[in-house]
């Protein structure tokens, strides 16, 4: 994501580890545990690469009974994030900063309920594609850690990143739901709440590729 890059973040950030603070200073300790980083217990759900945060922000507004967790590599755009929702009330979300490499190493086996992947870097190098975030060991991982029933719906303005979804998540078995060319043509309620980049391709005039895949019975979680 484009972001200016913001004057001692590093410093700024670190107003943010006070306790009770929405960003989790050692996330990987909460493996396992997430549901005790909230008030309440409700649904577990991820973004992977938040980007400013608008799209968890807004849904944890609107849906107060689930519980969200956005994730964002890049401290000066987690930054924007977290100003945004410093004097907000929500209680039912908090922020992680970091690139995950391995989801396993921050969720356990079954403890979220949706996985949210919207506008990934697509990585268009072959040499790059270990780090697209539906690789197949990142989609091997989302399947350890979404519980029965769980979701992964994944957006992107990207055809090479959504034709290379498809094909890897055949090749794991993962049938998906949902799927579509032109979310916002065809009316899908996950059109609803949209992110940053999102806004920005729509007024662009490009279309928006959409998947859902579901977790059920017949998913491995090896
Ligand atoms: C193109 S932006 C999209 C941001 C937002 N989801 C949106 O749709 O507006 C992708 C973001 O994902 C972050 N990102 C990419 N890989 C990541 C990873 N492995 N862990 C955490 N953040 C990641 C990048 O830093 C970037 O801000």
């Amino acid at each position: 994501m484009r972001q200016r890059t913001i004057r001692n973040i590093h410093e700024k950030i670190k107003v943010h580890h006070a306790p009770g603070s929405r960003l989790v200073t050692r996330p990987m300790e909460q493996k396992g545990k997430w549901q005790d980083r909230f008030v309440k217990p409700g649904d577990l759900c991820l973004e992977l690469g938040c980007g400013k945060g608008q799209f968890l922000i807004s849904r944890a507004g609107k849906i107060p009974e689930k519980n969200f967790i956005g994730v964002e590599g890049q401290p000066s755009v987690l930054y924007r994030a977290l100003e945004k929702t410093g004097e907000s009330s929500l209680d039912n979300l908090c922020f992680i900063e970091g690139f995950v490499r391995d989801p396993m190493d921050y969720f356990a086996s079954e403890e979220l309920s949706a996985i949210y992947l919207n506008f990934s870097d697509p990585w268009p190098k072959a040499r790059h594609s270990k780090r697209r975030l539906t690789s197949p060991a990142y989609l091997k991982a989302y399947q350890a850690i979404l519980r029965e029933g769980g979701t992964l719906e994944i957006k992107t303005d990207n055809r090479g990143l959504y034709e290379y979804t498809l094909e890897i998540m055949e090749s794991l078995g993962m049938e998906p739901e949902l799927r579509s060319e032109d979310l916002h043509g065809e009316g899908h309620p996950a059109a609803c709440f949209t992110t940053e980049y999102e806004d920005k391709f729509r007024k662009e005039g490009k279309g928006i590729f959409y998947i859902r895949w579901t977790r059920n019975s017949g998913a491995s979680s090896s």
